[in-house]
């Protein structure tokens, strides 16, 4: 096997230049797929999700030169959803015993985040997911709307190339996508986000870029589309994405994040009949099918000739790639692989689910020192948490300093747990790691103390 995909499904990891030459490399094609999709049978399963997908509003305060609703495209026929519609749909959806609603619209800021609240409340009284994807808004109305029980959200993040970013997007920040996204991250949102493949002037480096921004992110979901030129765009005259490359782009993610979901999406399955199935057998575990009313549908034209699912002919050909509908809400890492829990000789799955375990559920403290140290906010330099080094799991690392910081709650300790722990940093330390020890305490009553400690530990570690 090709030396970078053996590393990758073994350890989740890649470098830039890595991506790039797998991306660059066609002759890898097969292999990649193949990989993606052994990833994705042992960390997610052969279930497919299935989310119902509600376009509410085409309404768009924004000018994205690829969207067919964009605000200035003035042959759209704007339209918007009662409340009332919306929950019927939800209903009907419901009943065919589907278990996401996603509620997708442009960026219409008629509907203020109360109101989405009460619509939230709504659908979530049908025992169902609720996803939302309405585009970038404040802290606060984020916070409303998880408030109200939203459990996802998908912002795609569309490029990380900065210059590219803001060309795409008129009066729009690639800073303020990104702080969405983290705030979504930070409210317990499941996160979604993604990219388009075959923006002009997009480079394969960009690509590699993106891949990396959605594992920095720990996103939860990523959607992946090729580009479909809409002719009534500033882009109509670019020529379509590539179905392969954004295949590539799908599996790779699937290889550095092996236990997220990832939507075979409708821009696939438009450029290709079979562009859905193709997906399901790279990577991908979830499928969209759009449940808004007819008369409607074909008013949220974000691309021409968007594919419909056909639920009859997506069950047979699932069963005929071994595949089954599940009927679960689908979380994230919600299936327990028994190729995962097997005992190895490393023990990497467990670990894995552990970490992530953790990840989820942080002390206040934690909390607390997490919000003051994420996103370089310190003094520049990155940190990670809940991080594994060989078998063990770190609260919090500067890899590029090699320096540990662990909180501690100071709860007494049995001489067993003290041998662990002794044993636990000879390792670390035999790795090359400082390790700091703040007690909860410490966070609590003398954070400017706590930061002191760190930032002399820093500037000696240069
Ligand atoms: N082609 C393909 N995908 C598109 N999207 C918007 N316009 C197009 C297009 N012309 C994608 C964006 C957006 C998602 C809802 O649809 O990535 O996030």
């Amino acid at each position: 096997m090709n030396e970078l995909i053996e590393k990758a499904k073994e350890f989740h990891t890649l470098t830039k230049g890595e991506l790039v030459s797998l991306l660059a490399d066609d002759g890898i094609n097969e292999e990649l797929f193949q990989a993606a999709d052994s990833v994705r049978r042992e960390f997610v399963g052969d279930e497919v999700h299935l989310r119902a997908l509600i376009e509410f509003s085409n309404y768009c305060r924004c000018n994205c030169l690829y969207c067919g609703i964009r605000a200035e495209n003035n042959l759209v026929e704007r339209y918007r959803l009662e409340k009332s519609e919306i929950l019927e749909l939800a209903q009907h959806a419901a009943a065919s015993r589907y278990k996401t609603i996603v509620l997708q619209s442009g960026e219409d800021f008629s509907f203020k985040a109360d109101y989405l609240a009460e619509i939230v409340a709504g659908i979530k009284k049908l025992d169902v997911a609720v996803t939302l994807s309405i585009g970038e808004r404040s802290y606060e109305e984020y916070k409303i709307l998880k408030k109200s029980g939203a459990d996802r959200f998908l912002l795609r993040i569309e490029t990380t190339d900065k210059g590219l970013y803001e060309k795409m997007h008129p009066k729009a920040s690639l800073e303020n996508r990104k702080r969405c996204l983290y705030d979504l991250k930070e409210l317990g949102f499941e996160t979604g986000t993604g990219c388009l493949v075959g923006l002009p002037g997009q480079t394969l480096e960009s690509l590699a870029d993106d891949i990396l921004f959605f594992k920095e992110l720990d996103a939860d979901m990523i959607g992946i589309g090729p580009l479909i030129p809409h002719p009534h765009t500033p882009l109509r005259d670019s020529e379509c994405g590539n179905l392969t490359l954004a295949l590539k782009v799908m599996a790779l993610t699937r290889l550095l994040l092996p236990d997220i979901n990832i939507p075979a999406t409708t821009a696939m399955e438009t450029l290709n009949s079979e562009g859905r199935i193709m997906a399901l057998q790279a990577g991908a575990n979830v499928v969209m099918p759009n449940v808004t009313a007819e008369d409607v549908r074909g008013k949220y034209e974000i691309y021409p000739n968007k594919a419909a699912v056909n639920y009859a002919e997506l069950s047979k050909k699932l069963a005929q790639i071994e595949r089954t509908i599940s009927h679960k809400k689908g979380f994230r890492n919600h299936f327990v692989s028994p190729l995962t829990l097997a005992p190895s000789p490393v023990g990497r799955g467990k670990r894995f689910y552990l970490a992530r375990h953790l990840r989820r559920n942080m002390t206040p403290q934690e909390i607390k020192f997490w919000n003051l140290v994420r996103n370089s906010k310190f003094m520049n330099i990155k940190f990670k948490r809940q991080y594994k080094i060989g078998k063990y799991i770190v609260d919090f690392v500067a890899i590029q300093k090699m320096l540990i910081i662990e909180l501690d709650g100071g709860g007494h300790n049995t001489p067993e747990q003290q041998k662990y722990d002794e044993e636990r940093t000879k390792y670390l330390m035999s790795r090359g790691f400082k390790i700091l020890r703040f007690w909860n305490n410490d966070i609590d009553n003398n954070i400017d103390g706590v930061f002191e400690t760190i930032s002399l530990a820093l500037r000696e570690r240069n």
